[in-house]
């Protein structure tokens, strides 16, 4: 049976901002998703843990499982039904990318298993054809970061750019709100963009030169910076109404227990928070867990490990 992985991501910076042209960087880290393929006498069926879905279905789940396969069909010329199931090591709904690991890695294992070749494009069109169907109209930053390992600099219809890190960054990612849904946040974000719209473009500007502030922060590893980076796009994100008491919470938390930075990462309303640790995540991890706080370490821009996510 055919298998791929395909990493969860990070935004360190940009995450609404890039969905008006701004530049954001974002990475992938080891958690991700896992997909096994195999062709099929019946109609193609998607497993994902407990749940399991047709194609037949109309579940969004199905509409997306089949939306990733017609963008595949057309490249082989051929409707080959197929068996999918995948699992996941990320938790879904709180902007670690699950849903685009999940379709890269389908994408992937669905190439292998009808013997095409799983060029990045076609990978790239396939999942963003799957996010679509949940998200409206994404960035794609979150596929393209599952696609990278490294760090990249992404802007909306462009490829992505690999991104210098001088060295790994360490960070605290904390579950520290319930799971938000990605497109009830951008259209909150929109809501002011059509309100207020020369006060939102300065916003949104403002978090475009972070972006940029950033990217030269991680060449040089000029933490301290990158840190006041995190923090002030933090505020810009409190100010675009997507933060949250308890993302603010996790977020001084980690500050006070030495973070370097921290801010909410995806699309807010709930979801993580990542914090930017000088060189060990031990104390901010410490500090969320005394508060019940859910969390783990994450190493972005690390050399890529010899399990990459395209290894069967
Ligand atoms: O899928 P999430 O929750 O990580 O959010 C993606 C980032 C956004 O900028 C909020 C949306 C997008 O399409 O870029």
């Amino acid at each position: 049976m055919a298998s791929a992985r395909a990493f969860g991501k990070l935004i360190l910076i940009g995450e609404h901002a890039v969905v008006y042209g701004c530049p954001a960087i974002a990475a992938g880290i080891d958690k991700g998703a896992r997909a096994w393929a195999k062709r099929s006498e019946h109609i193609s069926r998607l497993s994902l843990g407990v749940s399991q879905v047709t194609a037949d279905d109309e579940s969004e789940t199905a509409r997306a499982f089949v939306a990733l396969l017609e963008r595949l069909y057309e490249a082989t010329h051929e409707r080959t039904a197929l068996e999918v199931d995948v699992t996941l090591d990320l938790p879904p709904g709180v902007g670690l990318g699950a849903s685009a690991a999940i379709a890269v890695a389908i994408a992937r294992a669905a190439c292998d298993a009808v013997r095409v070749q799983p060029e990045s494009q076609l990978i790239l069109e396939a999942a963003n054809a799957w996010e679509s169907v949940f998200h409206g109209n994404p960035s794609g930053i979150d596929v393209a970061a599952a696609m990278a390992q490294q760090p990249i600099w992404f802007v909306k219809g462009s490829a992505p750019t690999p991104l210098p890190c001088a060295a790994p960054l360490c960070l605290a990612v904390a579950l520290a709100g319930p799971p938000a849904a990605t497109h009830r946040m951008v259209s909150k974000v929109r809501e002011l963009h059509d309100q207020h719209p020369p006060e939102f473009r300065q916003a949104i500007d403002r978090i475009g030169d972070l972006a940029a502030r950033a990217r030269q922060a991680l060449a040089c590893s000029e933490l301290v910076e990158l840190g006041r980076c995190f923090n002030e796009n933090q505020r810009e994100l409190q100010a675009l109404g997507v933060s949250t008491p308890d993302l603010e919470g996790a977020c001084d938390v980690a500050r006070a227990a030495g973070a370097l930075g921290a801010k909410l990462t995806g699309a807010g309303g709930g979801g993580a928070v990542i914090a930017l640790c000088d060189s060990s995540a031990e104390r901010v991890l410490e500090a969320w867990s005394s508060r019940g706080i859910q969390a783990f370490a994450a190493q972005v821009g690390a050399n890529p490990s010899p399990q990459t996510p395209e290894a069967s």
